[in-house]
């Protein structure tokens, strides 16, 4: 009844199997991903835009992402917990990244961390890597580049296309066990899962990918808006909870809540 570990994946990409992966951020929705048997959470930045209310990923600090990884950790038993690198935490250079890493590892107690970039963070990812800290890539989309790149899809066009698997396979090299692709074409997606020993998680990428990762809130129904193509609704939390706390308030408002059944005397 061990946690899932890096090899763990890197040797179910051995065997062909396919696995997913979904974003928590706090130890209840965790405890319940791990009843469920997912095996690989990812505490995102995406906690940035899902539960603390910024705009983007880009204000998240290390010390929300500490507390929050914590929690994630704290609320389960068999997952493999991976912790994402905030925006400025390893861009300084190796020795940055290896102190942020070092307090997740530490603090936070995650089995992994994540960081963006594939070229341009390979001396983070080797060091992390030699310091004994499991790093997973992301590539393709990387919202932490929201002001240079914005929203959309990577990787169109033949240099793109080359970029993006030159990065996948530096990030290889480096030692990551795992690259996320997000928002990449298919057929790009595929090529670079073929071209990888190490598993590829997809995310608007495909169906060729040895992983898939969907933020919880998005696939659960709790994010509210319109969501991108590539999200599966498979629940409608959202509707059901307004719905829950409309009964409450109308209860409560006329009286029909407590009842005897739940009185004191
Ligand atoms: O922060 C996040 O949720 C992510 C996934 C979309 C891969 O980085
Ligand atoms: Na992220």
């Amino acid at each position: 009844n061990r946690r899932v570990t890096v090899r763990d994946l890197i040797a179910a990409k051995e065997r062909g199997e396919k696995w997913p992966m979904l974003t928590a951020y706090d130890a209840m929705t965790a405890s319940v991903f791990d009843e469920a048997g997912v095996p690989v959470l990812l505490v995102g930045d995406s906690m940035g835009n899902c539960h603390l209310g910024y705009d983007t990923t880009v204000p998240v600090t290390l010390d929300e992402m500490t507390m929050l990884s914590a929690a994630v950790v704290r609320g389960t038993s068999r997952a493999l917990v991976i912790g994402d690198l905030p925006f400025g935490s390893y861009q300084e250079g190796p020795v940055q990244a290896l102190r942020s890493a070092t307090r997740l590892v530490k603090e936070a107690g995650v089995g992994a961390v994540k960081l963006e970039g594939g070229e341009r963070s390979l001396a983070q990812t080797e060091l992390l890597v030699q310091s004994g800290i499991p790093v997973m890539s992301h590539l393709g989309l990387t919202p932490q580049s929201v002001n240079t790149m914005g929203y959309r899809v990577q990787g169109r066009g033949d240099e793109d296309a080359h970029r993006l698997v030159r990065d996948a396979k530096a990030a290889e090299a480096a030692g990551a066990f795992a690259v996320v692709l997000e928002l990449v074409p298919a057929e790009l997606a595929a090529e670079v899962t073929r071209s990888l020993h190490i598993p590829t998680v997809g995310i608007g990428a495909g169906a060729a990918c040895d992983a898939q990762v969907l933020v919880y809130t998005d696939m659960m129904g709790l994010t509210p808006g319109k969501m991108p193509r590539f999200v599966k609704q498979y629940a409608d939390l959202r509707a059901q909870m307004v719905s829950a706390a409309r009964a409450f308030s109308e209860d409560v408002v006329g009286g029909t809540f407590p009842e005897e059944s739940h009185t004191f005397h």
